[in-house]
């Protein structure tokens, strides 16, 4: 089978936990308040993430897969999960001490750690904050930056 123009995506889901607090100090007590309600509330609150990323490559033709699931979860598990989950999203992640922590700004942090995997390309993600809200990135030819 010649699958050099074949497109064929992966998709792959991850869980993790994260506490956050919405807050920025471009705007005063008040305006923080107003614009974010009680997820502006000091102690911050959880969410378990649910985190879904679709990568694409050439399939291999010995093996028939775009890439090893379990490179791809190590990838993830060393550079995501491992810094996130049961984790504060504002206190412990280096990205989230000068820009807001939300799921916005979350995707965009993971697809720039995600872009580096070697064995495919990063195509998406996707992260459901709630069963309401879910939020997706693709990239920017522009560079990936908070
Ligand atoms: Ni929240």
């Amino acid at each position: 089978m010649k699958n050099d123009l074949l497109h064929v995506e992966l998709g792959r889901r991850y869980k993790f936990a994260a506490s956050h607090r919405l807050h920025t100090p471009r705007l005063s007590e008040e305006e923080n308040y107003r614009v974010f309600g009680k997820c502006n509330n000091p102690h911050g609150h959880g969410h378990n993430y649910v985190l879904e990323i679709s990568v694409s490559g050439k399939i291999d033709p010995a093996t028939g897969m775009i890439a090893n699931l379990a490179d791809l979860d190590a990838f993830v598990e060393r550079h995501v999960l491992e810094e996130f989950d049961h984790h504060s999203l504002n206190d412990d992640v280096t990205a989230f001490h000068d820009a807001v922590p939300t799921t916005e700004n979350l995707c965009i942090e993971i697809f720039r750690r995600l872009q580096k995997f070697p064995h495919a390309k990063l195509e998406r993600v996707r992260i459901q904050e709630t069963g309401n809200n879910s939020f997706e990135y693709a990239g920017s030819t522009e560079g990936n930056h908070l």
